[in-house]
Formats: structure tokens, sequence, C-alpha cells
């Protein structure tokens, strides 16, 4: 190939693998890099401690902003730019296009390793475990799938550590598309499956839908007419009884242009200082 056609060639991947972001992911960004340079400042200072940075949903490390149209560094980079470092990163995408490029971005690095993998399953078999309490390991991390692709098991074995903080965005623009009917019989099982798979169990059911009988005395199964927060207030409630983290931040509504809500997002800690510093970022944007 010519030098120039290869360089074309890079120019079309690059096109396919760097995606546009709205003015709300630019936000998330700023908050994850925001709470990442205090907390990396304050692990650094704590003796016999070692700190990680866990991107799970890691994407290919760049973007390019809608509302500049230039391209903006993704988490994993803005992560490696901490200062003081991060004592080791993890960065775990599915899609190996995208950390091909991550990878070609870092370079081979002794304090990165990056996973073409179902980050529900690395993280849970392989990550996690390395994060026990006595291991003197503490890590930040970053939980930022596009819908319902995170699994329930995953934050209940990061809450099981106490050593291991993060950052869920929950995806109710994913949960209304696919999950929210007048009628429930005309949900796809397979969408079932996956918000219990995010949840945990089907305790978010009875939250949407209520039964009731008709004229006849036939059992009806109907939508519970409730705002777009319960789900994420119950998700929170879940996080502190069952995942057992002491402290929670959020949800803070991420939205779009139209002021529809895409995602919100939660901090998940066991240290009431971490939860102050959160809310005190995620004030900034506003409230829920
Ligand atoms: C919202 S993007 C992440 C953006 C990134 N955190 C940032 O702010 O720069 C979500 C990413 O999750 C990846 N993904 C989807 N399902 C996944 C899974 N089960 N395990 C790991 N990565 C997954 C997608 O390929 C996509 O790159």
């Amino acid at each position: 190939m010519t030098e120039k056609k290869t360089r074309r060639a890079r120019k079309t991947q690059t096109n396919s693998i760097v995606e546009d972001i709205g003015p709300w992911s630019e936000i998330k960004l700023e908050i994850i890099k925001r709470y990442a340079e205090k907390y990396s400042k304050i692990l650094t200072k704590q003796p016999g401690l070692h700190h990680a940075y866990i991107d799970a949903f890691s994407g290919p490390g760049v973007h390019r902003s809608r509302t500049t149209g230039e391209h903006v560094k993704g988490s994993p980079l803005n992560a490696r730019l901490v200062n003081p470092p991060f004592e080791h990163y993890y960065f775990i995408d599915v899609d190996e296009d995208k950390t091909s490029f991550l990878q070609d971005i870092i370079g081979d690095e002794p304090d990165v390793s990056i996973y073409t993998r179902d980050c529900n399953i690395v993280l849970r078999e392989d990550i996690l475990p390395r994060f026990a309490y006595e291991n003197f390991w503490k890590a930040l991390c970053l939980l930022d799938p596009y819908g319902l692709d995170l699994d329930w098991e995953v934050i209940q074995t990061a809450g099981e550590t106490r050593s291991v903080e993060v950052f869920i965005n929950f995806p109710i623009h994913d949960i209304n598309r696919n999950l929210v009917r007048t009628n429930p019989k005309e949900i796809k099982d397979a969408q079932l499956e996956r918000m219990d798979r995010f949840w945990g169990d089907r305790s978010w059911y009875p939250l949407l839908y209520e039964k009731s009988n008709d004229l006849f005395g036939e059992e009806l199964e109907s939508r519970i007419a409730v705002a777009n927060a319960v789900l994420p207030r119950t998700y929170l409630q879940r996080l502190k009884g069952v995942a057992g983290f002491s402290h929670v931040s959020g949800p803070l509504a991420m939205r779009n242009k139209t002021g529809a809500v895409v995602y919100y997002m939660f901090f998940a800690s066991n240290k009431l200082v971490a939860k102050d510093i959160v809310d005190y970022i995620f004030n900034k944007w506003g409230n829920t």
C-alpha cells in the first residue's frame, strides 16, 4: 500500500472507531477527571496502600465532541494524565478495534493492562479479587456502559471488596426504550433477562407494572404511571442494602439538548469523605 493509501485507510478506521459524544458525556468525563485527581492525591499520601484505576467499558480513548467537532480524550486517557498517577491501570473493552486503538496510543507500558473481553467476566474472575481488603490495594472503577450491559454481580463483587469505589452510569434511556410498555406482555424475553442481569433479580418489575382485574374478573397487568426517577432511587437503595456500599452519591441526571435524561450517574464508596467530594463535584452540574 502506498503511504497515501495507508494514511487514508488509517483515517477511515479512526472515523469508524472514534465516536461523536454529546455534552452530557463531556460532563461525565469532567466529573471523573476531577474526582480521579483528588482520589489519587489522597491515596498517594497513605503509607502502605496502593491504588489502581479500572475502566471497564473503556472505549478507544478518543472521541469527537458534537459541540466543537474537535477530538477529546476519553476516560482512559484522562486517567493516564492524573497527577500523581495511579500505580496500575486496567482498561477493558469488548470491541477489539477499540482496545487496539487504545493500545496503539498508550503503547506497551508495565503499569497498564488492556483486556479485549466482556468486563462482566474479567472483573469478577480476574481483576476485582486482586482488591480484597487484606491486599492493601484500592481502586477507583468506572462502569460506563451505553445500555444494560453491566451485570449486578460486578457491583456486588466490588461492594464485597470494601476497597473499590465505583462510578456507575444507570442506563435509563435503554430501560425506557426496551422495558417500558403500556402492555408489559409486549416486552421481549431477552430484554427482561438483560434487565434482570443489570438489576440482580426481578424486583424492578413491580416498580413499573401492577396487577388488577378487569370487569369480568380477568387478571390484567398494566403500567404504573411513575416518574423516571423511581428506578434509580430504588437502585440507590440496592447499592447500599444489597451490595453493601456505605455511601452513595447521585442519582445525577445527565440530560440531552431536549432535557431528556440519557442516564443517571451514581458513585458508591465506603468512605464518607469520598462521598462528600463527589457530592461537591455533582452539585456543580445540578441535582437529580
Ligand atoms: C460509553 S462507551 C465508554 C466510553 C468511555 N468510558 C469514555 O468515557 O471515554 C461504552 C463502551 O463499552 C464497550 N462495551 C459494551 N459492552 C461491553 C462489555 N460487556 N464489556 C466491555 N466493554 C463493553 C463498548 O464497546 C463501548 O466502547
